[in-house]
């Protein structure tokens, strides 16, 4: 069998909150809820998913770093991060792995110190505002530029 594509999903701070963190923004399930779709999704279209969470700009930023020659593509929630991160800005444009930005709410609509994102600067695309399914249209997404 051919080897599968592997593609790294990242969250970013906050985010282990899900569920009961503001629900009526950010939907009531929880990470661990939204990661098993994501691989149910996975599985149906043949990829192979690394799901991780932290709350460390350091641990993330290690994290793309350490993505080189292991996966085809990167989803990636940053999260607060999204808004004021010029290392993680860096680390996606230094290993050159494709990147899909995702966002469960729609950035654009809130606060206006949401509205820039350091992220999108770098990545292929975003997605935001269409709660869990941001995640599963961003795997589409990623498996689209990978195949
Ligand atoms: C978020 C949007 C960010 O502005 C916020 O800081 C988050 C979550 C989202 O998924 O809607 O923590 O990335």
């Amino acid at each position: 069998m051919a080897q599968k594509k592997k593609i790294l999903v990242l969250n970013g701070p906050n985010l282990n909150l899900l569920g009961t963190r503001q629900p009526e923004i950010y939907g009531k399930l929880t990470l661990a809820q939204i990661e098993k779709k994501v691989r149910a999704l996975a599985k149906e279209i043949g990829v192979e998913v690394d799901f991780r969470q932290s709350n460390s700009e350091g641990e993330l930023v290690t994290w793309i770093q350490q993505a080189a020659g292991k996966f085809r593509a990167l989803v990636i929630n940053p999260a607060a991060y999204t808004h004021t991160s010029l290392a993680m800005r860096d680390a996606i444009s230094a290993v050159g792995i494709p990147a899909v930005e995702i966002h469960l709410s729609n950035i654009h609509q809130r606060e206006p110190f949401r509205h820039h994102s350091f992220i999108a600067e770098v990545a292929v695309g975003q997605i935001a505002g269409f709660g869990v399914e941001s995640y599963l249209l961003g795997l589409r997404a990623a498996v689209q530029m990978i195949f």
